[in-house]
């Protein structure tokens, strides 16, 4: 489990430039979970990340995974892929990019855990191996980056803004592989655009001025979308349709997260109604 313990973060502390970006954060992530990180800009996300991760060091509070305090250098047990990761690739090959954290790491094949993360991220290292990675389209290069953060096979891997610029299709593969990596490891993903990781979140978190203003599913958000909306975003569309139903008192048994079942719950409510 990744705990962070009433974490305060700010920065340029004691000077008249200071900025609090976080204040008294608590949140566990455990192996297998996916939690949705959600606020608006500014709002301390990306310091949360940064956080767990062990690139900064909080003012207070702390930080641990499976009990034990974060280690300096930061623990390897946490990959974080920031927001557009694929400015810094700069291998020759794609290959030799995302073997460069594993031979960094003293990992007995680095290429050989280079392969298997590329055809993690769905990508065949016969390929796409050789080439340049200044040759490859913006979601190629985004699965690239992320491959070269799932080669050091971390417990728990952290995203930010991991769809941002990419077209539907890029989207769409970016969300499959979180959710086949979700499975063995802790993911938290930051993002402006929840909808299409709402079928895969165990639980939405909502951050404003460095503080939780929401925690729950996505039940939880749609039966109390005041609470969500407290952190000054709007709940997203596919809930947001069910939000309204249900105010206008349609019964809805399970909240649903994609747009098939939302037709069929329209459908449904239709034919009762
Ligand atoms: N290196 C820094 N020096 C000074 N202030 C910073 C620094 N990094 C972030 N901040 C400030 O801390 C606050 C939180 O920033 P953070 O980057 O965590 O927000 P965010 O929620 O990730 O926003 P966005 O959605 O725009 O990425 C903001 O007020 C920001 O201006
Ligand atoms: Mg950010």
């Amino acid at each position: 489990m990744l705990s962070a313990r009433d974490i305060a973060v700010a920065y340029n502390r004691g000077t008249v430039a200071e900025q609090r970006a976080l204040d008294g954060v608590s949140l566990d992530v455990s192996r297998g979970e996916l939690v949705v990180l959600v606020g608006v800009t500014g709002s301390g996300k990306s310091t949360l990340l940064r956080a767990l991760a062990g690139l900064i060091e909080p003012d207070a509070g702390s930080v641990s995974v499976d009990g034990a305090p974060l280690p300096r250098p930061p623990a390897r047990a946490v990959g974080v892929v920031f927001q557009n990761p694929e400015r810094q690739l700069f291998g020759e090959t794609v290959l030799e990019d995302v073997a460069f954290g594993p031979k960094m790491i003293g990992h007995p094949d680095p290429r050989a855990a280079a392969a298997a993360a590329l055809r993690r991220v769905g990508m065949d290292p016969e390929e796409f191996g050789p080439r340049s990675p200044f040759t490859l389209s913006g979601g190629e290069a985004r699965k690239v980056a992320i491959a070269g953060i799932i080669a050091l096979e971390p417990a728990f891997l952290l995203l930010d803004e991991p769809t941002v610029g990419l077209d539907a299709g890029g989207r769409r593969a970016v969300v499959e592989v979180v959710g086949r990596e979700r499975r063995d490891r802790g993911v938290v993903i930051v993002t402006h655009h929840p909808d299409p990781f709402l079928p895969l979140a165990d639980r939405i978190m909502a951050l404003r001025d460095g503080r939780i203003v929401f925690e729950g599913t996505v039940e939880d958000a749609v039966r109390a979308p005041a609470a969500y909306e407290s952190a000054g975003l709007r709940l997203p569309d596919l809930l947001a349709v069910q939000a309204e139903a249900m105010a206008r008192g349609a019964r809805v048994e399970r909240v649903a997260t994609t747009p098939r079942e939302v037709a069929a719950f329209l459908l449904g409510t239709r034919r009762c109604g």
